[in-house]
Parts: C-alpha cells; structure tokens; sequence
C-alpha cells in the first residue's frame, strides 16, 4: 500500500495505490485559480500553497481509500523535474511521514509517472507485457519521445529544443489575452474554427544545434511558432473572442502544435508496435483524435492515458513505485530534489 505525493509545479496531489497498479484513491487539488491572475505560475505562490494545502490532501486520500497511516508500507514523492521550492514541499512531507511511520520512501522522476500513468486503468496490462515500447510525454514542461526497453531503462528519442507542447499552448492563449491555462482554452475554442485557415509554421527542426546526440527529426521547437503567432496579430491585430476569426486562429494554432506532434510520432513509430501517450496535453481532443486515426499509425496499438491521469497526479507517482521503477530509500535523509532530472535518468 504506497501513499503518493506530487507537488512539482501546481498541482498539490496524493493518493493511495495499492501496488502494482490499482488506484485505491488520487485527490488533485489545483491552483490554477491562484496563478491565473499572473498568466502562468508563480513559483513563490506556488510552493507556500503546497505547504497550505499538503496535510488536507494527504488526509483525504487516506480518507477516500478507506486506509490509515498503519496500513502503508511505503511513501513514494516526486523529487523531479520541477520548480525547486515547490518539490521541497512535497519531500519535505514524504521524510517526515517515512521517518515517523518508519517506512522506505521511494524518490520518483515525475516524467516516469507521466510515461507509466497510461497503465492505470484496469483494462490494461502490466507494462512489462508491453515492452518494448514507445512513450510521447507531452506536458507544461516536458515534450519528449521515449524508447522504453525494459521497466530500468528508457532512451530518450527525442525532445524538444525550446518550449514544451503545454507551454505553446499557454504561450498562445496569453498573446491572444484568452487566459490561463491555454491548453484547454485553446481546445475548447478550436472545435469552432477552422485548422487550416492559417498556416503556421510546424517546427521542423533542421540543424543539430541543440539536439545533441539525438535525431533533428524526432525533436521538436515551438519558439518559432510563438513568434509568428505574436507576427500575425501585430499585422492584423487581436480578434475578439467572440469572432469567429479567433476561432480559425486557435483552430490553425493549435493544429501546427498537434501536426508537428504527429510527424515526430509516425517517424518514431515506424518499426515500432506500440505507443503510449501521457501528459497535460495528451488530453487535447485533437490530438487524441489524430492519434487515434492517423493512416500511418494504423495496425499499431496506442495507449492514451485515460483523461483523469493527464494532468499531474499522485496515482502516477505512486503507480511508478508501484512498478518497482523508483529510487526505495531506507533512509530518507539521504534524498534531495532534482529540479533539472532527465527522463532518461534514474532517481
Ligand atoms: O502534465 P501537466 O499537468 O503538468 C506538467 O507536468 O507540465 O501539463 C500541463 C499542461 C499545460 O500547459 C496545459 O495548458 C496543458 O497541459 N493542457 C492542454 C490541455 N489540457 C491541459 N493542452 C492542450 N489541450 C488540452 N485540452
Ligand atoms: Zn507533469
């Protein structure tokens, strides 16, 4: 019986996961009302509301599996990547309850959580059954594509060399003055517009610079997108929300976002048999429907993170736990956070 605990960025979770895989309970609570004013989040706002908020979470968690603090036998925390202050917090909480209740604590890479929360759904198999496999993070702070080999070892593919995915979303309903975050905004308003009125650039990254070692091809760049988004309202200027030009802006915004997803996807795919999608974006409607029609990833198998365990969660930190995949430390003092961890890298 693992307890989880997230507070990477802005979202305070925790949750119960009886191992490997079954969600006991996963209460998330947001702060996106915190940091909407501001138009992204505030780091310094963001941790003090973690420390508010963690205890309350935490109890109800506990509360909604029907479990107490005698039944765990583990605390799994995310210790990366993410803002600093805030991931503090989160493992702050962990040592103390592991020290008190005398349990291992298990650090966990929070992209490890998104790569693996496509398994918490009951119909699916254990991700050891699928191997090997392709993995497309997709979030605020991440865009990433994955080979999973084993449950130890992941190579990164690909990644993205500027914004993540989320961030052109949130960066594109900001310069629209649409609020935050854009994501679902943008979504939601696509539906009613037109992709292809305008063609934005779909950040095909040509050179290696930035890349490193890693195929130009499978990364991806939003900078540039950005811009010519910021280019095309300066030269015809802000639309109402209510116009139905906005519409076709977001609706062609968005879809130079998917489609370069997309592109990267079939190339990594293309000796491959399976996908797994997870992330904050990975609930894009677009995307999911593209995904889940595209010609060239007929006759492969896709699993989409079910919505309720996009965004960030702690079922998915516990779940990674769970799989054995964390870093089970006897003494939690021994743990610091990671604000910079890498995908391919274990805790
Ligand atoms: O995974 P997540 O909750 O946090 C990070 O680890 O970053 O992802 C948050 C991101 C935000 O940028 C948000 O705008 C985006 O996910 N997002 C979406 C949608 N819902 C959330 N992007 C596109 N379409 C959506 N429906
Ligand atoms: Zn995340």
């Amino acid at each position: 019986m693992i307890l989880g605990i997230e507070t990477s960025c802005d979202e305070t979770s925790a949750a119960i996961v009886e191992a490997p895989l079954r969600v006991l309970s996963n209460v998330v609570s947001s702060q996106i009302d915190l940091h909407g004013p501001y138009g992204g989040v505030v780091p310094e706002i963001a941790c003090r509301s973690h420390v508010r908020v963690l205890p309350q979470v935490i109890d109800e968690a506990l509360r909604q599996a029907g479990v107490s603090y005698e039944h765990l036998d583990a605390v799994a925390v995310t210790v990366g990547p993410g803002l600093a202050g805030s991931l503090l917090v989160g493992l702050s909480a962990a040592k103390a309850l592991a020290l008190r209740l005398d349990l291992p604590m298990i650090a966990v890479n929070h992209l490890h959580g998104h790569l693996f929360s496509a398994f918490l759904d009951n119909d699916t198999p254990h991700p050891s059954r699928c191997l090997p496999f392709v993995g497309l993070i997709v979030s605020g702070g991440h865009t990433c594509l994955v080979h999973v080999d084993t449950l130890m070892h992941f190579r990164l593919l690909g990644q993205t060399i500027d914004d993540a995915a989320g961030e052109a979303f949130d960066k594109g309903a900001n310069l629209l003055g649409l609020g935050y975050p854009g994501g679902p905004i943008l979504d939601q308003m696509a539906a009613n517009g037109n992709p292809a009125a305008i063609r934005f650039p779909r950040g095909r990254v040509t050179s290696k610079s930035g890349c490193g070692d890693l195929n130009p091809h499978l990364c991806f760049s939003y900078s540039g997108l950005k811009t010519s988004l910021r280019t095309y309202l300066q030269s015809h200027g802000v639309p109402d929300p209510d116009e139905s030009v906005c519409a076709d802006v977001v609706a062609s915004y968005q879809e130079a976002i998917v489609q370069s997803i997309m592109a990267r996807v079939e190339l990594a795919m293309k000796d491959k048999d399976l996908l797994v999608v997870g992330g904050g974006v990975a609930l894009n409607s677009r995307l999911r429907q593209l995904i889940r029609t595209r010609p060239d990833l007929k006759g492969k198998k896709v699993l989409l993170t079910p919505p309720k365990y996009c965004g960030d969660n702690a079922a998915m930190v516990a779940a990674v736990a769970g799989l054995g995949i964390g870093h089970r430390l006897e003494n939690p003092f021994e743990c610091d956070i990671q604000p910079n961890l890498a995908v391919a890298f274990a805790v």
